[in-house]
């Protein structure tokens, strides 16, 4: 007798006391992660968030700015700190800093590919020197009693694609979970997130390991848990979508997937973490930051390339007001039946100003 296929779902794991249902986590992004986007994607279920990368050298010397993308709300809960460098030294002082601000993890990055990054050992370069990236987790975790993970690709290249190997030495070396994007540093954004290193690499360690790459529906979250990982990070598909982990935890739930909100409901999201973001860095630096986090809120909506020129000209709050105000009309202008006699053509969208 066949069994009635069961739809994939991650197992989720525990992150120090922190049990995770699903393992569902908002995957670090520089520029985009902040406080306020991070307690967003929280309130619709995202389970675990990490800040955006922060320079390990520059939190062991108190740099002022560096120390402010450590903000983070109480009720983040768990949220790790993510910091990158390749000394193991002025890592565990690093990660000293992480947990005396609060945080409940710190994570390595040994993922980005930019090369002012790996030009001085951190991020993917990490992925060639197996032996300082141990060096470097043990360390941390010398350093704190915090559960120290590590974020890592599928290897520097096509022809060094170590990542279940690399992964197997980082839980010697203490880490208590690894996230692993399936492209290599050679590939950067390029190409299909390899869901095969993804598997092996889950098959080769006994601790969490979260899938991450390319997870933007339903369809290819199932597939990432199917590679038997413990967890799913969600980048870019969350970026302008915070509501995309409460439809991820519908499905994995085998509950209704909530649609999309409403654009009226968009704005008025947009509007609130322009004001958080505004309360982080002050209303002029947070509004910069917001020229490009909202122009991610308009994927797919009616005049979608107007509202994103109109971003660029983000200054103040009551400019994002006007834009969410925007932002409603030309959806409801959009849904009002054209006045289109029969055999007459469409009047086409005014040019963007
Ligand atoms: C704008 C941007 C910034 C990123 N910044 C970081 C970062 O600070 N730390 C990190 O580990 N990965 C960073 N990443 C990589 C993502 O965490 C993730 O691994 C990658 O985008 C693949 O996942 P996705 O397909 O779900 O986006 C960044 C990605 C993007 C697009």
């Amino acid at each position: 007798m066949s069994e009635s296929p069961v739809p994939a779902r991650p197992p989720g794991f525990r992150l120090g006391p922190h049990r995770l249902e699903f393992g569902l986590a908002l995957a670090p992004m520089a520029g985009n992660t902040n406080s306020a986007y991070r307690r967003l994607c929280r309130r619709f279920g995202a389970e675990w968030t990490t800040t955006e990368m922060v320079s390990s050298r520059a939190l062991h010397y108190n740099d002022r700015k560096s120390l402010g993308y450590l903000e983070k709300g109480d009720d983040e809960v768990p949220c790790s700190a993510q910091v990158f460098g390749a000394e193991p030294e002025i890592l565990a002082a690093a990660a000293r800093r992480v947990a005396e601000r609060g945080f409940h993890g710190v994570d390595l990055n040994v993922g980005c590919p930019v090369p002012k990054i790996t030009g001085c050992g951190g991020g993917s370069a990490l992925l060639r020197e197996p032996g300082l990236a141990f060096d470097c987790v043990r360390a941390m975790v010398e350093a704190v009693d915090l559960p120290v993970t590590v974020k890592i690709r599928a290897g520097w290249d096509e022809r060094q694609r170590n990542a279940p190997a690399f992964a197997v030495l980082m839980e010697e070396a203490g880490a208590v979970a690894i996230t692993i994007h399936g492209r290599t540093r050679e590939q950067r954004y390029r190409g299909r997130a390899d869901l095969g290193i993804v598997r092996d690499t889950a098959a080769a360690v006994s601790i969490p390991v979260l899938g991450n790459g390319d997870v933007v529906d339903v369809a290819s979250a199932r597939r990432m848990a199917a590679t038997g990982v413990a967890g799913i990070a969600v980048g870019r598909g969350a970026l302008g979508r915070p509501w995309f982990f409460a439809q991820l935890r519908a499905a994995f739930a085998g509950e209704p997937i909530p649609p999309d909100p409403p654009p009226a409901e968009r704005a008025a999201l947009l509007l609130e973490l322009g004001r958080g973001v505004a309360a982080l860095y002050g209303e002029r630096r947070g509004l910069r930051i917001m020229r490009r986090l909202a122009a991610d809120f308009f994927k797919g909506m009616p005049g979608a390339p107007r509202l994103r020129a109109a971003c660029n000209a983000l200054e103040t709050l009551d400019d994002l007001r006007r834009l969410s105000d925007r932002m409603r009309l030309e959806a409801a202008s959009a849904s009002l039946p054209r006045p289109c006699a029969a055999g007459s053509r469409p009047t086409p969208d005014p040019a963007p100003r």
